[in-house]
């Protein structure tokens, strides 16, 4: 199937119904705070077990009209102002010659992870246009997210930041000790820069594409930035990060016109860096307030979170509670999308999601100027 031919003119994509978080992206004002949800997504939600019961994870990844279905699923289910495209991090490595399975009970692993420099030099860049071993089922899905969408929300596209990928490259599955990835930062330096180097490439190219195809805004996701040392982390991380944002921003206008997100958790000792790294906005985890970040660096970026995903867990009572205190946390003003400080877990109430919703759109409009902007 070839979608490119019959999507939608830029102009008529691009007429959003709902555009909130792409103001709030920016800092401009805004009526209420826009909301979404990490992993908003997935097994917590009905519809998606029903779909699950009939299709691999991976299938579903794979075939467009069905990441689609399944990332409208939430926008129909909880009215959130975003639409995140369902898909995974680990198709990039895949993508890139690695051997990608799915353990039911424990998620995706890489069943040859990568041991030798012989293992990183075999690595290709993802052909982000192929059907064939590419990437293209994910810009695929984004175009038809968007014409399926009609403007209803923005369409967020993603990728795992080249440390986090590299990661579960090197350990195969979601790491206990991270041994083997501190191993190659430590001894072989080289090597990690050798791997971290393609796969910024790789994320750059995959962004880009998802990008062309119609993605409203990008998120970066960097899972395991936080393990790291403080300088580790600079040289081994987020250096690769703004090496991302640069080849994106530089491939196009769109590429350096819309909205990065960038997620990553316990990275507080470096706060300054982050926010002269390019991104626009940064997703902060719930162990600060949102407030003494916006202090430091608000005025130069937005801020996305952080409700402790465990809140999800508790009463109505609480959760209204603790969504007005992060929204009393960020303050008056514009430059919050309200989120959790990292996804959803997945045996979460939905009617629990739904009320976090619900009260972010009315708690929040008495932190915004009224009646200037529709
Ligand atoms: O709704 C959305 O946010 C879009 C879809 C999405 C998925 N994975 C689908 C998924 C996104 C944005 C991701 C990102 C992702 N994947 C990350 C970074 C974000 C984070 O939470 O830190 C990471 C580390 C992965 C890798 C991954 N994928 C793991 C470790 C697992 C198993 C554990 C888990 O969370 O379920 C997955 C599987 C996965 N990715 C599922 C979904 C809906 C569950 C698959 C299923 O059983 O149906």
């Amino acid at each position: 199937m070839n979608l490119t031919e019959d999507v939608l003119p830029r102009t008529l994509q691009h007429r959003l119904e709902n555009d909130l978080i792409l103001r709030a992206a920016r800092r401009q004002p805004v009526e209420r705070t826009p909301v979404w949800i990490m992993r908003q997504a997935g097994r917590y939600l009905p519809e998606y077990q029903k779909v699950r019961t009939h299709v691999d994870f991976l299938t579903l990844c794979k075939t467009p009209e069905l990441a689609s279905e399944v990332t409208i699923q939430p926008v129909d289910r909880l009215g959130v102002d975003a639409a995140i495209i369902f898909s995974d991090i680990l198709v990039v490595p895949e993508a890139m010659g690695m051997n990608l399975a799915v353990d039911e009970s424990k998620g995706p692993f890489f069943q040859s992870p990568l041991r030798s420099s012989a293992d990183i030099e075999r690595l290709h860049l993802p052909n982000v246009e192929s059907i064939h071993g590419g990437l293209r089922f994910v810009p695929d899905a984004i175009s038809l997210t968007k014409r399926n969408l009609q403007g209803r929300v923005p369409v967020i596209g993603f990728a795992g930041s080249p440390w986090t990928l590299a990661v579960y490259m090197i350990e195969g599955q979601t790491p206990a000790t991270f041994r083997a990835s501190k191993e190659l930062i430590y001894n072989r330096p080289i090597d990690a820069y050798r791997l971290l180097e393609k796969l910024s490439q790789s994320v750059a190219l995959f962004l880009t594409a998802q990008i062309e195809a119609g993605a409203d805004l990008v998120q970066i996701f960097d899972t395991w930035g936080g393990i790291l040392s403080p300088v580790a982390f600079r040289e081994f991380s987020l250096r690769f990060i703004r090496d991302v944002i640069q080849r994106v921003r530089e491939s196009s206008k769109r590429g350096d016109e819309t909205p990065i997100i960038l997620f990553a958790k316990g990275v507080h000792h470096s706060f300054e860096e982050i926010a002269n790294s390019g991104i626009d906005v940064f997703s902060v985890d719930w162990t600060i307030d949102l407030g003494h970040v916006r202090a430091s660096i608000g005025s130069r970026i937005a801020l996305q979170g952080n409700l402790d995903p465990m809140v999800l867990h508790t009463s109505p009572e609480v959760i209204v509670a603790e969504v007005e205190k992060v929204l009393r946390s960020f303050g008056k003003g514009s430059g919050h999308i309200f989120n959790l400080g990292h996804g959803i877990l997945p045996d979460t109430p939905v009617e629990h999601a739904k009320l976090l919703v619900d009260a972010v759109k009315e708690e929040s409009r008495i932190f915004h100027g009224t009646g200037v902007h529709s």
